[in-house]
Protein backbone atom coordinates (compact mmCIF):
# COMPACT_ATOMS: atom_id res chain seq x y z
CA UNK A 1 0.00 0.00 0.00
CA UNK A 2 1.48 3.50 -1.08
CA UNK A 3 1.46 6.23 1.48
CA UNK A 4 -1.42 8.11 1.11
CA UNK A 5 -3.35 10.85 3.48
CA UNK A 6 -7.05 12.53 3.58
CA UNK A 7 -7.69 16.35 3.08
CA UNK A 8 -11.43 17.42 3.87
CA UNK A 9 -12.56 20.49 2.07
CA UNK A 10 -16.56 21.60 1.94
CA UNK A 11 -16.64 23.86 -1.16
CA UNK A 12 -15.09 23.68 -4.74
CA UNK A 13 -12.94 26.83 -4.43
CA UNK A 14 -11.47 24.28 -1.85
CA UNK A 15 -10.66 21.74 -3.70
CA UNK A 16 -9.77 24.09 -6.60
CA UNK A 17 -7.21 25.74 -3.65
CA UNK A 18 -5.62 22.01 -3.15
CA UNK A 19 -5.30 21.76 -6.99
CA UNK A 20 -3.63 25.21 -7.35
CA UNK A 21 -0.89 24.44 -4.31
CA UNK A 22 -0.24 20.91 -5.98
CA UNK A 23 0.34 23.16 -9.27
CA UNK A 24 2.95 25.32 -7.72
CA UNK A 25 4.70 22.53 -6.01
CA UNK A 26 5.03 19.26 -8.47
CA UNK A 27 7.89 18.57 -10.09
CA UNK A 28 7.99 18.03 -14.40
CA UNK A 29 7.16 14.99 -15.85
CA UNK A 30 4.98 14.21 -12.89
CA UNK A 31 1.56 11.99 -13.58
CA UNK A 32 -1.48 12.94 -11.18
CA UNK A 33 -4.60 10.53 -11.45
CA UNK A 34 -7.62 11.61 -10.54
CA UNK A 35 -10.58 9.14 -9.54
CA UNK A 36 -14.34 9.71 -8.05
CA UNK A 37 -17.62 9.33 -9.74
CA UNK A 38 -19.11 11.48 -11.72
CA UNK A 39 -19.48 14.86 -10.67
CA UNK A 40 -16.94 14.29 -7.69
CA UNK A 41 -14.91 17.31 -8.52
CA UNK A 42 -12.07 15.92 -11.12
CA UNK A 43 -12.21 18.58 -13.37
CA UNK A 44 -12.57 21.06 -10.76
CA UNK A 45 -9.10 19.73 -9.02
CA UNK A 46 -7.08 19.81 -12.78
CA UNK A 47 -8.14 23.05 -13.34
CA UNK A 48 -6.55 24.20 -9.80
CA UNK A 49 -3.63 22.62 -10.62
CA UNK A 50 -3.61 24.46 -14.18
CA UNK A 51 -3.85 27.67 -12.27
CA UNK A 52 -1.07 26.58 -9.93
CA UNK A 53 1.23 26.09 -12.88
CA UNK A 54 0.18 29.63 -13.93
CA UNK A 55 -1.97 28.68 -17.27
CA UNK A 56 -4.40 31.16 -17.72
CA UNK A 57 -6.98 28.90 -19.77
CA UNK A 58 -9.54 26.69 -17.67
CA UNK A 59 -9.29 23.03 -18.29
CA UNK A 60 -12.74 21.57 -19.22
CA UNK A 61 -13.77 18.19 -20.82
CA UNK A 62 -15.21 18.48 -23.88
CA UNK A 63 -16.92 15.51 -25.21
CA UNK A 64 -14.65 13.54 -27.32
CA UNK A 65 -11.93 14.80 -26.77
CA UNK A 66 -9.10 12.62 -24.90
CA UNK A 67 -6.15 14.96 -24.33
CA UNK A 68 -6.07 18.65 -24.57
CA UNK A 69 -2.80 20.55 -24.13
CA UNK A 70 -2.11 23.70 -22.17
CA UNK A 71 1.19 25.93 -22.50
CA UNK A 72 2.33 27.63 -19.06
CA UNK A 73 5.65 27.54 -17.34
CA UNK A 74 5.07 23.93 -17.66
CA UNK A 75 2.93 22.43 -20.35
CA UNK A 76 -0.57 20.46 -18.71
CA UNK A 77 -1.35 17.35 -20.46
CA UNK A 78 -5.48 16.66 -19.40
CA UNK A 79 -6.63 13.53 -20.39
CA UNK A 80 -9.59 12.63 -20.44
CA UNK A 81 -10.18 8.46 -20.58
CA UNK A 82 -14.12 8.13 -19.52
CA UNK A 83 -14.86 7.27 -23.37
CA UNK A 84 -12.09 4.42 -23.27
CA UNK A 85 -12.56 1.20 -22.50
CA UNK A 86 -9.43 0.44 -20.92
CA UNK A 87 -5.58 0.67 -21.31
CA UNK A 88 -5.08 -0.79 -24.81
CA UNK A 89 -7.12 1.72 -26.52
CA UNK A 90 -5.13 4.35 -24.73
CA UNK A 91 -2.01 3.03 -26.01
CA UNK A 92 -3.14 4.30 -29.73
CA UNK A 93 -3.08 7.85 -27.84
CA UNK A 94 0.91 8.05 -28.00
CA UNK A 95 0.07 9.06 -24.32
CA UNK A 96 3.86 7.84 -23.23
CA UNK A 97 5.28 11.16 -25.32
CA UNK A 98 3.16 12.86 -22.42
CA UNK A 99 3.61 10.63 -19.59
CA UNK A 100 7.20 10.32 -19.87
CA UNK A 101 8.29 13.91 -20.88
CA UNK A 102 8.69 17.32 -19.19
CA UNK A 103 5.17 17.99 -18.58
CA UNK A 104 2.43 17.53 -16.04
CA UNK A 105 0.04 14.93 -16.99
CA UNK A 106 -3.12 14.87 -15.22
CA UNK A 107 -6.06 12.18 -16.27
CA UNK A 108 -9.37 12.17 -14.88
CA UNK A 109 -11.11 8.86 -14.52
CA UNK A 110 -7.58 7.42 -14.07
CA UNK A 111 -8.61 3.85 -12.91
CA UNK A 112 -9.40 2.82 -16.43
CA UNK A 113 -5.97 2.86 -17.61
CA UNK A 114 -4.54 2.06 -13.93
CA UNK A 115 -2.45 -0.75 -15.86
CA UNK A 116 -0.06 1.87 -17.66
CA UNK A 117 -0.09 4.62 -15.35
CA UNK A 118 3.77 5.14 -14.31
CA UNK A 119 4.83 3.48 -10.69
CA UNK A 120 5.43 7.08 -9.57
CA UNK A 121 1.67 8.55 -10.23
CA UNK A 122 0.00 10.57 -7.41
CA UNK A 123 -3.69 9.15 -7.51
CA UNK A 124 -6.03 11.89 -6.18
CA UNK A 125 -9.57 10.16 -5.32
CA UNK A 126 -12.26 12.48 -4.32
CA UNK A 127 -15.62 11.28 -2.85
CA UNK A 128 -18.47 12.20 -1.81
CA UNK A 129 -18.49 11.71 1.84
CA UNK A 130 -21.13 9.61 3.27
CA UNK A 131 -22.96 12.32 5.04
CA UNK A 132 -22.54 15.56 4.56
CA UNK A 133 -23.65 18.37 2.56
CA UNK A 134 -23.35 18.66 -1.24
CA UNK A 135 -20.16 20.29 -1.06
CA UNK A 136 -18.33 18.32 1.29
CA UNK A 137 -15.58 16.25 -0.36
CA UNK A 138 -12.66 13.38 0.94
CA UNK A 139 -9.75 13.97 -1.62
CA UNK A 140 -7.65 11.17 -0.82
CA UNK A 141 -3.93 11.61 -2.07
CA UNK A 142 -1.81 8.41 -2.67
CA UNK A 143 1.68 8.59 -3.74
CA UNK A 144 5.59 7.91 -2.79
CA UNK A 145 6.73 11.12 -3.87
CA UNK A 146 8.46 13.32 -1.50
CA UNK A 147 7.21 16.37 -2.58
CA UNK A 148 3.88 15.22 -0.93
CA UNK A 149 4.76 16.26 2.70
CA UNK A 150 5.12 19.94 1.59
CA UNK A 151 2.10 19.39 -0.63
CA UNK A 152 0.09 17.83 2.67
CA UNK A 153 1.60 20.59 4.80
CA UNK A 154 0.84 23.41 2.85
CA UNK A 155 -2.80 22.01 1.36
CA UNK A 156 -3.57 21.50 5.24
CA UNK A 157 -2.80 25.36 6.36
CA UNK A 158 -4.27 26.97 3.21
CA UNK A 159 -7.49 24.91 4.15
CA UNK A 160 -7.40 25.42 7.89
CA UNK A 161 -6.99 29.13 6.83
CA UNK A 162 -9.73 29.06 4.40
CA UNK A 163 -12.53 28.15 6.98
CA UNK A 164 -11.89 30.58 9.15
N1 LIG B 1 -16.07 20.43 -2.69
C1 LIG B 1 -16.25 20.40 -4.01
N2 LIG B 1 -15.21 20.15 -4.82
C2 LIG B 1 -15.35 20.10 -6.14
N3 LIG B 1 -16.50 20.30 -6.80
C3 LIG B 1 -17.59 20.57 -6.04
C4 LIG B 1 -17.50 20.62 -4.62
N4 LIG B 1 -18.72 20.90 -4.14
C5 LIG B 1 -19.53 21.02 -5.19
N5 LIG B 1 -18.87 20.83 -6.34
C6 LIG B 1 -19.46 20.91 -7.68
O1 LIG B 1 -19.41 19.63 -8.23
C7 LIG B 1 -19.13 19.73 -9.61
C8 LIG B 1 -17.85 18.98 -9.92
O2 LIG B 1 -17.72 18.96 -11.30
P1 LIG B 1 -16.46 18.39 -12.05
O3 LIG B 1 -16.71 18.63 -13.48
O4 LIG B 1 -15.22 18.91 -11.45
O5 LIG B 1 -16.59 16.85 -11.70
P2 LIG B 1 -15.82 15.65 -12.39
O6 LIG B 1 -15.41 14.75 -11.29
O7 LIG B 1 -14.77 16.17 -13.30
O8 LIG B 1 -16.99 14.99 -13.22
P3 LIG B 1 -16.90 14.12 -14.55
O9 LIG B 1 -16.79 12.72 -14.09
O10 LIG B 1 -18.19 14.39 -15.22
O11 LIG B 1 -15.71 14.56 -15.35
C9 LIG B 1 -19.01 21.20 -9.95
O12 LIG B 1 -20.25 21.64 -10.42
C10 LIG B 1 -18.69 21.82 -8.61
O13 LIG B 1 -19.13 23.14 -8.51
MG1 LIG C 1 -14.40 15.98 -15.33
Amino acid sequence: MEPAFLLEVSRPEQTMLCGEIMGKLIPRGSVVGLTGDLGAGKTVFAKGLARGLGIEEEPNSPTFVIMSCYEGSVPLFHFDVYRLSGGAEFEDTGYEEFFYGDGISVVEWADKVRDVLPGNAVIIDIQFPPQGDEESRTIKVAGKEKWLLSFRNTAEQALLASKK
